[in-house]
């Protein structure tokens, strides 16, 4: 497959890029500064700098063109304000729905968050970035394309377990971001993920089951 990821330099991004190019995949990485290029490299993806935030439609046309999917893994990140959780958690994620659509890439995985929903109440950064998050899922699903959208709990930098839980009942607090970046790798490769949204945590169950039970 070839797979573009938005926010290519981000943690998740990353590892999701070794995954995905150690078993063969081509991946396009999307980044937004220059010097972001050479981890991008290393990791077996293929940089192309992109700032989401200000591109044209023929831009994100070009990168997607010839892809079979796209990840979107960007972030405003922890510490930016309510004007970037709508520039890139919201718009930029909307962004690459409607470049997919253009340019016949019919597969597109979301890397949401937990709590993302539309109508998440407060006037507080963190509810914006939770409603950015949600209009964003909100559109994908009604887009017409192959989604699957992932909604992690908190995340960490502790090593992979490669096992999950995506059952709302045995949902815990934390997840890292290996395994986070393992099921996006499992789901990409599998069809019965498609039209699935669903929460994981850390948890018990081996990634390849867990993929099953959401579909
Ligand atoms: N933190 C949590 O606990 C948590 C929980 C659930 C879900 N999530 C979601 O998980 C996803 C990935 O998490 P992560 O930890 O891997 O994120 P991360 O390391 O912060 O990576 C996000 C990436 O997005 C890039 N980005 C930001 N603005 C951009 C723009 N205008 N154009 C291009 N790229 C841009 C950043 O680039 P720069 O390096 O240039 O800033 C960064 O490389 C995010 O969508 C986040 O919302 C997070």
């Amino acid at each position: 497959m070839q797979i573009a990821i938005a926010g290519g330099h981000g943690k998740i991004a990353l590892i999701l890029t070794r995954l995905l190019s150690d078993r063969g995949d081509r991946v396009v990485s999307m980044v937004r500064d220059p010097d972001q290029a050479g981890d991008v490299t290393e990791a077996g993806g293929e940089p192309v700098v992109v700032d989401l935030e200000h591109s044209s439609d023929d831009q994100l046309d070009r990168v997607l063109t010839g892809c079979d999917a796209v990840v979107f893994a960007a972030g405003a990140g922890p510490g930016s304000g309510a004007a970037r959780k709508e520039s890139v958690d919201y718009a930029a994620a909307v962004s690459l729905i409607e470049a997919a659509r253009r340019t016949g890439v019919r597969r597109y995985v979301m890397i949401s968050a937990s709590g993302a929903d539309p109508d998440a109440a407060g006037d507080e950064v963190f509810a914006v970035y939770l409603r950015a998050k949600g209009r964003a899922d909100r559109e994908l699903a009604s887009s017409g394309l192959d989604f699957t959208i992932i909604k992690p709990v908190g995340l960490t930098d502790q090593p992979g377990t490669g096992q999950v839980a995506t059952n709302e009942p045995s949902l815990t607090g934390q997840v890292s971001r290996e395994d986070v970046a393992a099921v996006v790798a499992e789901a990409l490769g599998r069809d019965d993920s498609i039209g699935a949204t669903f929460r994981m945590s850390a948890g018990t169950t081996p990634i390849p089951d867990a993929i099953g039970s959401v579909s």
